[in-house]
Formats: C-alpha cells, sequence, structure tokens
C-alpha cells in the first residue's frame, strides 16, 4: 500500500486540454447508457459503423433446417470469421465453445413451429439467462399485419422495458406473412413501429424499389435479413444495395451456410458490408476464396 506520506503533488492536469466527450457511432443510440453502447459496439463495428451478422436460429421453429443439420461441424468453424453470431440458448449452450469471443445476439423469442401459426410466439427466454449467456443482444420477431400481431409487439416491448434495465439491446425481427407484400410501404411501417416502441436496432429485408425509405424513416440502425438461398452474386448485390441505401449491415442465414464455400461467402460479404467492395469484386473474392477451401 503506498504510504500517505509520499504522495507527490501531481503535475499532469492538462489544464489546457479540454477532456473529448466522444460522441456514439450508431443511428438513434447516443442517449443510451454506456452498458447498451458497449454492447452494441460489439455487434458493430465501429470503424465502419456495420455488422455482418450470421444467423443460425432457424432451428427454432422450423427445426434442422438444411446446412444446419450438424452445427457443430457445419457452423462453428465459420463463427470466427462473422463480426455476430445470432442463434438459441440451447444450440449456444450445446455447441459453441464458450473460448469463441463473437458477440451473442440470442433469440428470445419462440413457441411456433411450421406446423402452426407462426406469429403466435411468446417471451423464450429470462433476462437473468441472457446475462448468464453473456449475450449482446436479445431478438424477437415482431408479425405487424399476423395474426399475433398485438402479442409479438408485447413481446417486443416487454423485451425493451428488461433491457433497458439490465443494458441489453434489444433487436426486433420484422417477420412476413405469407400473404403479405414485401414492399418498402409495409417495412417503413413495420420497422418504424418497432423503433417507436423501443427497439434499439431492426431487422428487415430487403426491397428493391425504395428501400432507402425504410432506413431513412426508421430512427435506429437496420440489418437487412437474408432470406432464402440465392446465387452468391444476387445476395452479395442485395448486401451492397442494402448498405449503399442505409443499411447498417446485413443478417444472413442461408446465403452463406447453404453456399458451397460458407466462409468465402462469409469474408465476401464482409468485404461488401465493411469496405463498400462491388458484389462483382467481392463475387471474385469469393471465387479465390473458395478455390483455396
Ligand atoms: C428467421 O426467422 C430467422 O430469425 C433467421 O435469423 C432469419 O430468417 C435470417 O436468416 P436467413 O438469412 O436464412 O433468412
Amino acid at each position: 500500500m503506498p504510504d500517505a506520506d509520499d504522495l507527490k503533488e501531481g503535475k499532469k492536469y492538462y489544464t489546457d486540454v479540454p477532456q473529448e466527450t466522444e460522441g456514439f457511432f450508431l443511428k438513434g443510440c447516443g442517449h443510451l447508457d454506456w452498458g447498451m453502447k458497449n454492447r452494441l459496439a460489439r455487434i458493430f463495428n465501429p470503424k465502419s459503423g456495420r455488422t455482418v451478422m450470421l444467423a443460425i436460429d432457424h432451428g427454432y421453429f422450423q427445426g434442422p433446417t438444411t446446412g444446419l443439420e450438424r452445427v457443430d461441424l457445419n457452423i462453428v468453424p465459420l463463427i470466427p470469421h462473422a463480426d455476430t453470431l445470432m442463434l438459441t440458448r440451447g444450440m449456444l449452450r450445446s455447441v459453441v465453445p464458450p473460448s469463441l469471443d463473437t458477440p451473442i445476439v440470442l433469440r428470445a423469442s419462440g413457441g411456433s413451429s411450421i406446423l402452426k401459426e407462426l406469429s403466435n410466439e411468446g417471451i423464450a427466454v429470462d433476462v437473468e439467462d441472457c446475462m448468464r449467456l453473456n449475450v449482446c443482444a436479445m431478438a424477437v420477431q415482431v408479425f405487424i399485419g399476423g395474426e399475433f400481431e398485438k402479442e409479438s409487439i408485447m413481446n417486443m416491448t416487454r423485451m425493451v422495458d428488461i433491457g433497458t434495465r439490465y443494458g441489453i439491446p434489444t433487436l426486433a425481427v420484422t417477420a412476413v406473412g405469407t400473404d403479405m407484400a414485401r414492399d418498402a410501404r409495409y417495412f417503413r411501417l413495420a420497422t418504424r413501429i418497432c423503433a417507436e416502441l423501443g427497439a434499439n436496432y431492426v431487422k428487415s429485408y430487403y426491397v428493391e424499389k425504395d428501400f432507402e425509405t425504410i432506413t431513412s424513416s426508421c430512427p435506429v440502425p437496420i440489418v437487412m435479413a437474408g432470406g432464402k438461398k440465392i446465387p452468391e452474386i444476387d445476395a452479395l448485390t442485395m448486401a451492397y444495395r442494402a448498405v449503399q441505401e442505409g443499411a447498417a449491415g446485413v443478417d444472413m442465414g442461408r446465403n452463406i451456410f447453404q453456399s458451397d464455400a460458407p466462409v468465402a461467402m462469409l469474408k465476401a460479404v464482409g468485404a461488401v458490408v465493411h469496405n463498400n467492395e462491388t458484389p462483382e469484386k467481392a463475387l471474385e473474392l469469393y471465387q479465390t476464396l473458395k478455390n483455396q477451401e
């Protein structure tokens, strides 16, 4: 213990240097608390302001999706190449090594299956477990226009209340029913409702026309959902357009883990998202890396 009488007069006060007050790089998140910002800064790269989330939570309502039959064999090797991993707590605990430091976004809603009405979800995880699992955000599905619209919105607002109490951000995942139009008008409505009711960031599908009106009218970051598997050049083009039109990254599943070369695809998407690489250049990168795999 230092002696009290050994204290020297401090000289390094730098009275002429004002203390810097750092702004926060994510849209609409400047007034959040430190823990929230710290978790968001692990999900989103502070340099690019964007993220590549690898989504592997499909099993929570549809079982072992193609490419996710053996998460231990097919997905674990990909995890270090993703900025963030989105999955369920069951898969996290049973197969993901805790030594990996990729931030986790935990699927927090559930309770339905492909055999029944998908919008009939509830909150499926306790916040204590989210803290125990050291997660960086909790993801809740919101079914605007769906049969259980109100319940799914209330699931999200409840998670926002709990998350705000403990400093854990909530990601609202906009889900589209089979009979709903996937257009900018729908996603402006859905993403804005989620943001107005407190979501810290929102996941939206990409639409060819007027996507930028969705990102500009949503006051918090939007990440683009991937959707069903399409050719690599099309997926890279979709990701490129989304970030150029205002998305803060992507949350992709099947277009990565169903690709012939998933690590190469993850890196190619990363080049598009973080370095503004064109889809053509990113495809070249994908093919080069694929040949090396
Ligand atoms: C869907 O409900 C899941 O939450 C997935 O995370 C989401 O659909 C993204 O995966 P994909 O890119 O395969 O659509």
